[in-house]
């Protein structure tokens, strides 16, 4: 899908779906702006990314006032405004909830949810996005709108990225910037390795059962990402993609 002239920030970046939506972008030809937290892994994708002119900056998202600047200055300063977004950053949690404390459900919310809100808001300032439009992509989880014990945290602010994403898509249809979620099943990243390593054998093989097509890749989610920006969903908005080797279906 061609991605040519437009100009893509993409927070969580530094690996997993976020890395490969970099890589795999800017090879359709998107000039980008990196967010994460480890400047050192950013570098890494950005020379993994073709073509020229992308930037990149080491934040957290619970920064608000830093993420608002960043990407504020990345759109004004180049007069280069954005014609999408994909929020990636994420977060696991598996606490029983009768050892999930108060903080910990917050610092789920803060980095898992609420950015992806304020970053769309910052995104609303003045030149800040196209006047023609463009086009916001969430990644929750199956999660999202499925259960698993020890779960509540995470689910919550999944299911929150997906409630939050067809009120915006209302919200915006006027000003023709579509919002989608995308809900991954598990694919090989960091985050699901750790996931695989914590659990028993037992554990991680039933997690492998749960998914009839297998264990997917970062490539199957990205191109679903791809899609949603591109031109070919330009009628598609507040919908959650399932992506999930058939996981949901059961
Ligand atoms: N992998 C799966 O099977 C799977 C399944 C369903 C949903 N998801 C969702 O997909 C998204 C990406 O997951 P992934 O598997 O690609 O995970 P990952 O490889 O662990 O990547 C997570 C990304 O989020 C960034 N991040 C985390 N906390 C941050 C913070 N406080 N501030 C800024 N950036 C932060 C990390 O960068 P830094 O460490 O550099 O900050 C990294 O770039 C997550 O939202 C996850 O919940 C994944």
């Amino acid at each position: 899908m061609n991605l040519v002239n437009q100009k893509i920030l993409i927070v969580g970046a530094s690996s997993g779906i976020g890395k490969a939506t970099a890589i795999q972008l800017s090879q359709q030809g998107a000039k980008l702006v990196l967010i994460s937290r480890s400047e050192e892994k950013l570098q890494e994708v950005i020379s993994q990314c073709s073509g020229e002119g992308h930037a990149y900056f080491a934040i957290d998202v619970k920064d608000e006032k830093a993420l608002d600047e960043a990407i504020s200055a990345s759109a004004k300063g180049k007069e280069e405004p954005f014609t999408g977004f994909v929020y990636s950053a994420g977060q696991e949690g598996t606490i029983p909830l009768k050892f999930a404390k108060a903080d910990f459900l917050s610092e789920i919310l803060h980095v898992n949810t609420i950015p992806a809100l304020l970053i769309t808001k910052t995104l609303q300032k003045k030149g800040n996005f196209s006047r023609d439009g463009g086009s916001i992509v969430f990644i929750s989880s199956v999660m999202g709108s499925l259960g698993q014990p020890a779960k509540a945290a995470y689910c919550m602010s999944k299911g929150g990225l997906v409630a939050a994403s067809k009120a915006l898509a209302l919200e915006l249809a006027n000003k023709k910037i579509r919002v989608n979620c995308i809900s991954p099943g598990m694919v090989t990243t960091e985050m699901s390795s750790k996931i695989l390593d914590s659990v028993s054998e037992e554990s991680a093989n039933e997690i492998k059962r749960m998914h009839p097509l297998g264990i997917g890749d970062v490539k199957d989610i990205v191109n679903g990402i791809e899609f949603l920006l591109s031109e070919k969903s330009k009628w598609i908005t507040g919908i959650d993609l399932l992506i999930d080797g058939g996981y949901s279906a059961q």
